[in-house]
């Protein structure tokens, strides 16, 4: 079965992460389907606006944690940067439709996103210091500007989750509906974004984020090498065992 499916229908590419039974949690070769599906978006005039989906019950759980154990030292080129560049300089809008939990990059990448609608029962967290990484996808930059200082610390100090209503406070996400209307609202505001002229979206998208592109461009690269680094690390390597042996883990050594 796909992992990841992709969907181009009237001017709408919809990308769905079709891995529930685990959680739709994030693997290298999903990374890939992803950039590339993004850069084909890129390219093609016909496409005038893109959907990120879940299901209904989660939209996910974050990198594959056993992906984590076993990846080669990350590049540049690894799919989960080329992913992240894809999705951070993306030129068209960008729609995410969550529900359930959303973890680590399933929240950060949300950052990138022009317009996230949110069921009443997601609930987003980026856990990195628990799992003795460090914050990747410029949200050590975007989460202390978005949240304030005192809420991004909670949120990547303590990887503290929260809820749907926090997160439209602060600007994270759009709108919250019941979570079986998510994915059809995502739908409703992509048709319209499809039906307007598509160069005045790009050049709106290109000036309200042209304050901030060098800087997220500088931050995710800065995260990644320490992100590369800190995976091979003992603390890592303990929080990733711990979570394959379902065990809690002990970093007294790390
Ligand atoms: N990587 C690999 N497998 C994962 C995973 C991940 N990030 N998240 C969940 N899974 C797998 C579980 O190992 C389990 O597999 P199994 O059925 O073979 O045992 C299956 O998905 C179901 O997960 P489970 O934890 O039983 O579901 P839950 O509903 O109790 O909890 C989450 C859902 C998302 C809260 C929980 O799975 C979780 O915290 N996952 C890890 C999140 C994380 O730390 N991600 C990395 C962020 S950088």
């Amino acid at each position: 079965m796909n992992t990841i499916l992709v969907d181009n229908t009237a001017g709408v590419m919809t990308i769905t992460l079709n891995r529930v039974e685990k959680k739709n949690s994030l693997t290298s070769a999903m990374y890939a389907v992803m950039a590339d599906a993004l850069d084909q978006a890129n390219a093609d005039a016909a496409v005038r606006a893109v959907v990120f989906q879940g299901h209904e019950t989660i939209f996910s759980a974050g990198n594959d944690i056993g992906d984590f154990l076993n990846a080669p030292a990350a590049t540049n080129e690894s799919p989960v940067f080329r992913f992240l560049r894809g999705i951070s300089t993306f030129p068209k809008p960008v729609i995410a439709a969550v529900c359930g939990p959303a973890v680590g990059i399933g929240t950060t990448m949300l950052f990138h996103c022009d317009l996230v609608y949110a069921g009443d029962n997601a609930a987003f967290s980026m856990p990195f210091v628990n799992l003795g990484l460090c914050p990747e996808a410029a949200s050590s930059y975007l989460a202390p500007q978005l949240m304030g200082y005192g809420r991004a610390a909670e949120a990547l100090l303590l990887g503290e989750p929260f809820l749907a209503e926090a997160a439209l406070e602060m600007g994270l996400i759009s709108r919250i509906v019941p979570p079986a209307e998510v994915a059809a609202l995502a739908q409703r505001q992509a048709q319209k974004l499809a039906s307007k002229p598509l160069s005045s979206l790009i050049e709106t998208k290109r000036l309200m984020k042209k304050g901030q592109a060098t800087l997220v461009a500088e931050r995710m690269l800065e995260e990644g090498v320490s992100f590369g680094r800190m995976l091979r690390e003992p603390a890592a390597r303990e929080a990733f065992t711990a979570f394959m042996e379902k065990r809690r883990p002990d970093f007294s050594n790390t």
